[in-house]
């Protein structure tokens, strides 16, 4: 019935629990995890002065040198490729602005309620809805298709998109509900939350990259994590609370005398040919009239904005807590990466996905991301069967060789 290689696992197992439980810096409660999405912060934005919610981030646990968005390095579809580590023409959300011919129906981006429509959604998992698959309950904050049911499920908590333009206090709402995270981890309940952040994206587009308004907005993300370090070290949740900080995509200054070519798409496509074109900037979606297909089909311009071009479509990630190492950088990763160290740290089973272990495996500590999927294995009722079974037969054997 037991084969040797399962003997083995299960000694391995064993010994990882021994291990685990003995390490003094490790909560054993399952760990919690606080996963921020901070739109649009370019790579190099972090070499500002006096950035000391980041850098205590770094010094206490793990950032990459630089993270590639997919293309297009636009909202959408690298939000979803962070919950799901998926590219777009996987997950689905291959644009902010889409048409589904099959549905008839146009995707524009939140508040529209078109955003909501499941279809758009339901071509993956995101990760939040395999935690809550997984018996992780899960808070999420302004982060758009949180209001989804994707696949038939919803996370336990939901506070749907708001738009920045339109919100009188977004950063004390922001360390409000940072804080309702961790009252909720406190007392065990959620496992996961998830926290959407808009205002230096709103700021670098709205005054561009460079602008006054841009820095002070990073200045004031950093003061929110600076809060939100103090107060998991006030609850006393450091070796319990995990916090990672990803973003979506960089940002360029539109100079059209240096790096910008303007093409004005009305002398390349017939505009009588044009049934509905969609977005505009550095990737148009136009949807040809019927029998037009042929003549248009050629004007997808793609110029520059290709993040594997463009080094400031680049972007960031942080993250500290028990499932990360202290003072370590890794080298670049893809947006594809993110998924599977999430899913490593939540101790949930990750979805084939497009990330690469490889990139990630050295961010997470040996103690801290093992005690998550220990926890989940003996939550898990076919091996709280054989635990037991196998701890019976390693003192039968042992017995045996004492004979
Ligand atoms: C950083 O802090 C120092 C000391 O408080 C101050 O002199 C300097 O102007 C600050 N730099 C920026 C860019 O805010
Ligand atoms: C999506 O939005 C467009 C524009 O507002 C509207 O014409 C269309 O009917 C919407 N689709 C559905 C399925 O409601
Ligand atoms: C264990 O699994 C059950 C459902 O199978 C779930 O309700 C519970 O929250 C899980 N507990 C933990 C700590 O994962
Ligand atoms: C962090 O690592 C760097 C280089 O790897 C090292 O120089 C520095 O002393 C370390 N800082 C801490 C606080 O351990
Ligand atoms: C990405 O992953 C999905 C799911 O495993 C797979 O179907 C797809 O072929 C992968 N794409 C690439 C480019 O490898
Ligand atoms: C439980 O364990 C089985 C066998 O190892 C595995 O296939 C399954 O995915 C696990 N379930 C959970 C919820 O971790």
């Amino acid at each position: 019935m037991f084969s040797l290689k399962l003997f083995l696992k299960l000694l391995l197992l064993t010994t990882n629990i021994l291990l685990v439980f003995s390490d003094k810096s490790v909560s054993r409660r399952r760990p919690k995890t606080i996963l921020i999405l901070a739109d649009g912060i370019r790579y190099d934005y972090l070499n500002d002065a006096n950035l000391t919610g980041f850098g205590r981030m770094a010094q206490n646990g793990v950032r990459a040198k630089y993270v590639q968005p997919i293309f297009p390095a636009n909202s959408y579809p690298n939000w979803y490729t962070i919950v799901t580590g998926l590219y777009g023409e996987s997950h689905g959300m291959v644009q902010n602005y889409m048409y589904d011919p099959k549905e008839k129906d146009l995707f524009l981006m939140s508040p529209h309620p078109n955003a909501s429509h499941p279809h758009w959604w339901n071509g993956a998992e995101p990760v939040w809805i395999n935690a809550e698959k997984h018996g992780l309950k899960t808070g999420v904050y302004w982060w758009d298709g949180c209001q989804v049911k994707i696949r038939g499920k919803e996370p336990t908590h939901c506070l749907g998109y708001q738009s920045y333009w339109t919100w009188a206090n977004p950063n004390e709402d922001t360390t409000n509900a940072l804080f309702e995270i961790l009252d909720n981890f406190e007392a065990d309940d959620w496992h996961f939350g998830l926290v959407y952040y808009e205002a230096i994206d709103a700021m670098g587009h709205a005054f561009g990259s460079e602008s006054k308004e841009r820095v002070e907005a990073v200045q004031e993300f950093d003061k929110i994590l600076t809060t939100l370090q103090d107060e998991i070290e006030k609850r006393n949740l450091q070796n319990e609370v995990n916090i990672v900080v990803v973003s979506d995509h960089g940002m360029i200054e539109i100079d059209e005398n240096k790096n910008t070519r303007m093409i004005n798409i009305e002398t390349i496509v017939n505009v009588d040919d044009v049934e509905v074109m969609l977005d505009r900037g550095t990737t148009a979606f136009i949807i040809p009239k019927a029998n037009k297909e042929a003549k248009v089909s050629f004007t997808h311009g793609h110029h520059g904005y290709d993040p594997y071009d463009v080094k400031e479509m680049r972007t960031i990630m942080y993250a500290r807590g028990p499932g990360f190492k202290k003072n370590y950088t890794s080298g670049p990763l893809m947006m594809t990466d993110h998924y599977n160290y999430l899913c490593y740290i939540l101790g949930i089973d990750p979805k084939p996905n497009n990330g690469t272990w490889n990139n990630v495996k050295d961010f997470t500590s040996d103690s801290g991301a093992k005690v998550a999927h220990l926890i989940s294995f003996s939550n898990n009722s076919s091996l709280r069967l054989e635990i037991p079974i196998a701890l019976i037969l390693f003192s039968i054997v042992i017995l045996g060789l004492k004979r």
